[in-house]
């Protein structure tokens, strides 16, 4: 990943220019303006103009308001309003000065941009607020815990809000709550991303790092919380290793009970994985039973929430790759409810409060192939869409659909199933979905991204669509034999709402 080694993350990073400021109402604490998020803010907006320009960034996956963002942070579900903190440059639209941004939504689809959350306290010697997670405080508020890195050994924090729209925050008086100290002898290196859950009537953190940083060692280590406050934290141990030994290290843990099984989610450096299994509480071990590779796309760095409806909403960092000067870089995924099956794997499906942003509707159905691609002509056409389109493959040793086709045909990004292999493949990424005759897949197309779905959420995959604007065709094909397109429906994707009103 971008920072895998300690050594790039304390990379220099360029100071901000920063001129006159308009200081936003938001960024006062406690009748004292905030520089620090006034500063920020300022840049952010600076940079919105640019960001807009840009034609192919995309427009309904969650994005800051311009600039850098990375993995979602402290996501949590209170009082109505689903809130996304992530990981944020205000200054840059690259890795830098690391800020909490923060936004909400009602539906998980049209989002308000808030006040960035969190900042670097510099005068503290803290440089980066990084990763961390949320949870109810003693008085039901969230609080959130993040790791603090300076010149020093990192740190988890603690901050507070003092109003029930989570607009301001402040950092607790008593940082940090959790020291390299609270370990003991032992010693965990790159030590980071707290995640909170709570399990019978207790409050538990995990945090991830290594125990050895020549390898071999990549493990998360469990923590309680020792009063109501969350101010004071007893360590448990490790609760989970690593068994694959290549695995030299692991970011962003989440851990928590789905479904009546335990997951642990990992960012190990390569594609995020989970593991599903038993968690012994007395013991503070979890046993996982089975394994897998969460999203192999251009995804890292999960972060989940469980809202009132019981329903577990899980965000990764979409890493577009945006060239710089563009004024914006990443995304976060679509939210994706993620429940664990009979066969004891994951599974991950788009939210269905996407389905109101469709547009003019298109199909088509039995449409018979065989070892041929068939266009779908100017109605299933464009750079923002939806499709759903389910196989029947007799014969045919591949079958897919291809986007952003160029007129000529000669240039698109194809989708493409192996019934032998069972494996989705976009680009050099695949996906096992099952070996069957039968494929059904969702495709969600949103200018420079793509996300697909497959079979009920067996396999789920973010990627990145190289196109030139004006290759907006799609195709459907079976290469070597027969199949045929039982159903398929296309739907142009309106725009979500990204309201900047408070955020002034
Ligand atoms: C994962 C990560 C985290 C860290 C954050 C810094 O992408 O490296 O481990 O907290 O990003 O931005």
């Amino acid at each position: 990943m971008k920072n895998g080694t300690t050594r790039r993350l304390f990379t220099k990073m360029s100071g901000a220019s920063l001129g006159y400021i308009l200081i936003s109402r938001h960024a006062v604490r406690g009748g004292q303006v905030n520089p620090a998020i006034a500063r920020a803010m300022e840049a952010v907006k600076a940079a919105i103009p640019r960001a807009e320009a840009d034609l192919s960034r995309p427009v309904y996956h969650f994005r800051p308001p311009a600039q850098w963002n990375n993995d979602p942070n402290g996501t949590i579900f209170y009082r109505g309003w689903y809130h996304l903190f992530y990981q944020h440059n205000p200054f840059a639209a690259k890795w830098g000065h690391m800020h909490w941004g923060h936004a909400r939504s009602r539906d998980l689809v049209n989002w308000e941009h808030l006040p960035i959350a969190l900042w670097p306290s510099l005068e503290k010697g803290e440089e980066h607020v990084f990763s961390g997670g949320a949870i109810p405080g003693a008085d039901g508020r969230p609080v959130l815990f993040y790791t603090s890195i300076g010149k020093r050994d990192p740190e988890q924090w603690l901050a507070v809000t003092t109003d029930d729209e989570l607009f301001t925050w402040e950092k607790y008086p008593g940082n940090p709550v959790l020291s390299v100290k609270s370990h003991g002898a032992r010693k965990v290196h790159e030590w980071r991303d707290p995640f909170l859950f709570q399990e019978a009537g207790r409050t538990f953190m995990v945090t991830g790092g290594n125990l050895d940083p020549r390898g071999g060692y990549a493990a998360v280590q469990l923590y309680e919380a020792s009063n109501k406050d969350l101010t004071a934290w007893k360590y448990l141990g490790p609760v989970f290793r690593h068994p694959d030994k290549s695995a030299w290290n692991i970011e962003c843990p989440n851990f928590f009970k789905l479904d009546g099984k335990w997951v642990m989610l990992i960012s190990p450096h390569r594609s995020v994985e989970y593991f599903v299994g038993d968690f012994d509480l007395a013991k503070g071990r979890f046993t996982p039973q089975t394994h897998g590779v969460l999203d192999p796309g251009n995804s890292y760095a999960s972060n989940v929430m469980f809202d009132s409806g019981g329903r577990c909403i899980l965000l990764l960092w979409g890493r577009t790759e945006t060239p710089v000067g563009m004024g914006w870089n990443n995304v976060m995924t679509l939210p994706r409810i993620l429940t664990v099956a009979e066969d004891g794997h994951v599974r991950q499906n788009p939210i269905p409060a996407l389905q109101s942003l469709r547009g003019a509707q298109a199909s088509t159905a039995n449409l018979s192939l065989n070892n041929n691609a068939v266009p779908l002509g100017s109605k299933v056409a464009g750079d923002s869409l939806e499709m759903a389109a389910d196989f029947e493959i007799t014969g045919a040793r591949s079958v897919g659909l291809r986007v952003r086709c160029s007129e000529d045909r000669s240039r698109g990004t194809e989708i493409a199933y192996s019934p032998e292999s069972g494996m989705v493949t976009v680009g050099g990424q695949k996906a096992f979905v099952g070996r069957d005759s039968k494929l059904s897949l969702g495709v969600f197309l949103d200018k420079r991204v793509m996300e697909i779905y497959a079979n009920q959420g067996k396999g789920a995959i973010f990627t990145l669509v190289d196109a030139s604007a004006r290759d907006l065709g799609v195709e459907v094909f079976a290469r070597e034999g027969a199949a045929s397109v039982r159903s398929l429906k296309a739907w142009s994707m309106q725009p979500a709402r990204f309201s900047l009103e408070n955020y002034i």
